[in-house]
């Protein structure tokens, strides 16, 4: 069992603010904002193991920046991310090896979060970050990832 020594909150509280300063003078374009999402949290969370976006596609979900090892490039509508896209809500998922569709890019990942990125109540994309561990994430990681969308959504 993983003994929990760091506090998230404080951890998503800086990286949220190193992420809004650094993202201060980036316009218009979503991909230096995802980049640097990515990387920001990548680096800052412990329990994180891979993080990124992937664009909601017609048929399939397509990778956008992410930090980790190599991902699945596209992936099908079956998995956790196609759920959380079409259900339009945020999923936590303790056990991937008990969410029936999903979908392994790395088999070293054991518990996941998904966050979709709903922009004028459309489903552009979602949010993934996967952990090597069981049960990783929690409300807090929810809470706060749910308060990055909107900055990545900025003009
Ligand atoms: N596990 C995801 C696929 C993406 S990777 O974890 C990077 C899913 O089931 O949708």
């Amino acid at each position: 069992m993983q003994i929990k020594t760091f506090n998230k909150e404080e951890l998503y509280k800086n990286a949220i603010a190193e992420i809004k300063s650094k993202l201060e003078n980036v316009r218009g374009d979503i991909i230096p904002k995802m980049a640097t999402i990515a990387a920001v949290l990548k680096h800052a969370m412990p329990h994180y193991f891979w993080c990124g976006f992937y664009f909601a596609e017609e048929k399939e979900l397509v990778i956008g920046p992410y930090q980790g090892t190599s991902a699945c490039p596209n992936i099908a509508y079956t998995g956790v991310c196609g759920t959380s896209a079409q259900k339009k809500e945020a999923i936590i998922v303790p056990d991937v090896h008990k969410f029936p569709g999903h979908i392994v890019c790395d088999v070293q990942s054991k518990s996941e979060i998904v966050i979709p990125i709903i922009e004028n109540g459309r489903v552009i994309g979602v949010f993934d970050v996967d952990a090597k561990t069981y049960n990783a994430f929690d409300e807090t990681d929810k809470k706060y990832l749910e308060q990055i969308i909107p900055i990545l959504l900025e003009d």
